[in-house]
């Protein structure tokens, strides 16, 4: 599989079947992944891959805290701008029309709403689910090379034949995370990757993006160099 192949084929996977991970692909995604780039080669995320025993605890104690309307923990940090502006909120906006029109459910059915969202701590049903900490006193340039982390790993599960989800979601219940994790007290929790195999029977929606021209400014000569790449849908 080459890099455009990985990045086109790479999605949110919201259902996987429960065929289990194979450790030794584990190992070569995460070996490979550790090339990642950051700032000053820091390498800050803190990795735990759960399965097995501690999945099931994790994804036990999660469900019963959501089942109850517990609304979380105190946010470590923010997921998004409290009133996202323009064209931040349609963006959001339109991808979560797309996601649960997909799944037959009407914009105003808050409760089928909440439903797909508590799905997030069953892991989508997938088997196996890292874990992506970072030192609080570390800063934004940081944050920015654990995403830069994590999509490298996205792309080096597609060449394995697994997909995945990122899922900021396990931060809302960080407490419980760390109860089964142990991570050192300096660790907060970024974010979660759902790992596993696809269920393709699923429905699902490919999520479009804005078009390049939308996003990016070409200056000097790359600007009359060719027409580019079209913008997906
Ligand atoms: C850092 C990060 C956190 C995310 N958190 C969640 C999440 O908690 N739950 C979820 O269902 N999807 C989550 N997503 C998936 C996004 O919703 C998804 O990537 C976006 O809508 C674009 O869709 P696509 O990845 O299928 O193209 C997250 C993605 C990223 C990059």
């Amino acid at each position: 599989m080459d890099v455009y192949e990985a990045v086109a084929s790479r999605r949110a996977v919201r259902s996987f079947t429960d065929e289990s991970v194979p450790r030794a692909a584990l190992e070569r995604v995460l070996a490979a992944a550790t090339r990642s780039p950051s700032g000053g080669n820091l390498q800050p995320w803190h990795v735990y891959v759960l399965t097995g025993a501690p999945l099931a605890e994790l994804k036990e104690r999660t469900c019963e805290r959501a089942e109850a309307g517990d609304p979380g923990d105190e946010r470590q940090y923010r997921m998004y701008p409290p009133e996202p502006k323009s064209p931040y909120r349609e963006r959001r906006s339109a991808a979560a029309t797309r996601r649960f029109g997909a799944l037959g459910i009407r914009r105003e059915d808050m409760e089928a709403r909440r439903a797909a969202v508590a799905a997030n701590w069953r892991c989508f049903g997938a088997p196996c689910l890292l874990l992506c900490y970072i030192d609080r006193d570390m800063g934004a340039a940081q944050w920015a090379d654990l995403g830069m982390y994590l999509q490298t790993v996205m792309l080096l599960l597609r060449a394995e034949g697994l997909h995945s989800c990122a899922q900021m979601a396990w931060s809302v219940y960080h407490r419980t995370v760390a109860d089964v994790v142990a991570p050192p007290e300096e660790l907060v929790l970024f974010a979660g990757l759902s790992i596993g195999f696809e269920d393709r029977s699923a429905p699902f929606a490919r999520i479009g993006r804005a078009p390049l021209a939308e996003t990016v400014t070409f200056l000097g000569d790359s600007a009359s160099g060719g027409p580019g790449q079209p913008a997906s849908s």
